[in-house]
């Protein structure tokens, strides 16, 4: 309880801050009192909205992994905090999927559901089990193989599990949503076979070889996080979804072309009579780019928004640079912030971050509730972006 209010009040501090010296410091006070009296009283407080939405923008900034952190300011919030029946939930989900695309001008969201109780180990009201609104299955085949997304393979069993019945498996088969409502998994909701305008997807094809389309590949317009817990000023929102728009490279040099997820740079460099016997003669590195041009080129094609990493890396570094002359340094995780490919080729390679992870206002990973949850457990203690 104690930590409840030293955590409320590094929030609030950090608040006073940004409205800057000209605020009236009365007002701080006043409200760091009624916030140490509810503590002290009921053991817990609730975030005004102006708290609950200054809350969620500065937990992005203080996001070390994040990349794309200049725009932390400009974030959609939507309280939902009062909504507790399965319809109002779905709802509130579809609308954010709805208005994060803006027909491809991808804008940055987030929907605060309900807080953590955190005076009894009751379940969470609301838990999303998917990682993001909108992912693809991925299927065990007889010969062991996985169609689909392997990222998505225990949680497309556990789906499985509560009753969903995949309409057709291929390689990109999307995922129905599943939720907890007070500890209790509801029924899978196929959302994106219902409401397939919801399902927003780039095919990807090449500038210049016509053959790549033949690999069929596409991805999904905006990436949804969903099973992150929302930290403001020591209050949980451990069902807090938010969105940001996609950075070419998590799709072009992790998504489609590890090895252990889609793993298509055989097929690529195939395409492109690359040499695959001899790894000197570059073929991966040469696939890579070729699969990274794709992504970007085919995003630019339909419009939607998306950001390459030496225009993303270059904004980053602006960031940084008005931030800490303001006064607030920003930290940062260097493995993270460097892109999968061309490293060298971008500032924050260079760069030096401070690795501390802000405690009292941030994102952090939670373990998931789902009963038999295959997924290794939290490294509790050791990494920090977990809360423990
Ligand atoms: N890397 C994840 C993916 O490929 C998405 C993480 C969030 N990315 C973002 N641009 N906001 O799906």
């Amino acid at each position: 309880m104690q930590d409840l209010y030293i955590q409320a009040e590094a929030f609030i501090s950090s608040m006073q801050q940004f409205e800057g010296n000209q605020s009236n410091s009365d007002k701080w006070k006043q409200r760091l009192d009624s916030i140490k009296k509810s503590i002290e009283e009921t053991g817990t407080y609730s975030h005004t909205l102006e708290e609950l939405s200054f809350g969620a923008k500065l937990a992005w900034r203080n996001s070390n992994r994040c990349i794309g952190r200049h725009f932390w300011r400009q974030l959609d919030v939507f309280d939902c905090r009062a909504l507790k029946t399965k319809e109002a939930i779905m709802d509130a989900l579809e609308n954010h999927v709805a208005f994060s695309f803006n027909k491809g001008a991808i804008k940055s969201a987030v929907t605060i559901f309900a807080p953590k109780n955190q005076t009894s180990k009751t379940p969470d009201p609301i838990r999303i089990l998917n990682h993001q609104l909108i992912r693809y299955a991925g299927f065990k085949k007889e010969d062991g193989t996985i169609l689909g997304d392997p990222h998505s393979l225990h949680f497309t069993q556990e789906l499985e599990k509560h009753g969903w019945v995949p309409p057709n498996k291929n390689a990109f088969t999307p995922l129905p949503w599943l939720i907890q409502i007070n500890g209790e998994t509801q029924e899978p909701y196929p959302v994106l076979e219902e409401k397939p305008h919801l399902l927003t997807e780039v095919q990807i094809e090449h500038p210049e070889n016509e053959a790549f389309k033949t690999l069929g590949l596409k991805w999904y317009s905006t990436p949804i996080l969903s099973d992150m817990v929302l930290m403001i000023g020591g209050i949980h929102y451990p069902c807090a979804p938010f969105n940001g728009w996609y950075m070419g490279t998590e799709i072009g040099a992790r998504n489609l072309a590890d090895e252990d997820r889609y793993n298509y740079l055989p097929q690529i460099a195939k395409i492109f009579q690359l040499d695959t016997k001899n790894n000197r003669s570059l073929w991966r590195d040469r696939a890579i780019i070729e699969l990274n041009r794709a992504v970007l080129y085919s995003f630019d094609r339909d419009k939607v928004k998306i950001g390459d990493h030496h225009a993303i890396t270059r904004q980053f570094e602006k960031f940084c640079e008005n931030e800490t002359n303001s006064k607030c340094p920003i930290t940062g995780d260097w493995s993270w912030l460097v892109p999968p490919i061309s490293a060298s080729q971008t500032p924050t390679f260079s760069q030096e971050f401070d690795p501390t992870v802000v405690q009292h206002t941030n994102f952090f990973y939670q373990a998931s509730p789902l009963e038999g949850n295959n997924q290794a457990p939290a490294p509790k203690g050791k990494c920090p972006y977990h809360i423990s």
